[in-house]
């Protein structure tokens, strides 16, 4: 396996893959990295699904503006947030482990106080839906990136589709309201690795030069 920062450097989005099926201990793998994804609170709202058949990868295919590769990929893994991950009780059960778990330093702010934990779980019920689906959809990126670079630690290629009507989506899967399509991630062996494709420059990236206030 490759480490975090050779998959970094050697990740490319790959768009055609040999047939060869996908071992599903690399499944496991790649969603095992999701798993341990950092989010805001702990709230963990990411959910996978993942497709081989091959009906339900033609309909995905469909549904995502018709690229053939989410079809031909031997694996697609449908990759949603889940509401539910921010309903009051499901922030209540996370503050708990936070305490039960003896980690309520992790946690920028009083929780051990009740009074403290009360008034921020209100603060919380209150946020806005737009603010949540936001929230959500940060958190599932990085769950999502985590499954993408172990996929190209394995050898394997992927690439991020987020042109996806979720509406379909969700219907054909059965999906319930609270689960949002945040993107499909086609996976497979690579018939070929690309050249890496552009990137802005350094300078470009940086609102200030780096080691500029320790050399004023
Ligand atoms: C959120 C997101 C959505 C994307 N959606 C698509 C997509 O629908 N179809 C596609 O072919 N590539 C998609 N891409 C891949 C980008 O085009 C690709 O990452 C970018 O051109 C840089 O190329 P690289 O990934 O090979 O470095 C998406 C990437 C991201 C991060």
């Amino acid at each position: 396996m490759l480490t975090v920062g050779e998959a970094i450097r050697q990740r490319r989005s790959i768009r055609s893959f040999r047939p060869d099926p996908v071992p599903e201990e690399y499944i496991l793998e790649m969603l095992e990295a999701a798993r341990l994804a950092p989010s805001g609170g702990n709230s963990q709202p990411w959910r996978f699904l993942v497709v081989t058949d091959t009906e339900e990868k033609k309909k995905l295919r469909q549904v995502a503006v018709d690229q053939e590769f989410v079809e031909t990929a031997p694996v697609v893994f449908i990759c949603a947030a889940d509401m539910k991950a921010y309903s009051r009780r499901a922030m209540t059960r996370r503050f708990q482990e936070f305490v039960d778990f003896g980690i309520l330093e992790t946690l920028s702010g009083d929780f051990a106080d009740p009074e403290y934990r009360k008034q921020y779980e209100s603060r919380v019920a209150n946020i806005d839906q737009a603010t949540l689906v936001q929230m959500a959809v940060a958190n599932t990126y990085i769950a999502i990136e985590h499954l993408v670079l172990t996929a190209t630690a394995l050898g394997l290629g992927s690439c991020w589709v987020g042109a996806v009507d979720q509406g379909e989506v969700r219907n054909f899967f059965n999906l319930p309201e609270n689960v949002i399509i945040v993107a499909l991630v086609p996976v497979g062996y690579p018939t070929k690795v690309p050249p890496l494709r552009p990137r802005v420059a350094m300078d470009e990236i940086l609102l200030r030069p780096v080691g500029a206030v320790a050399r004023a």
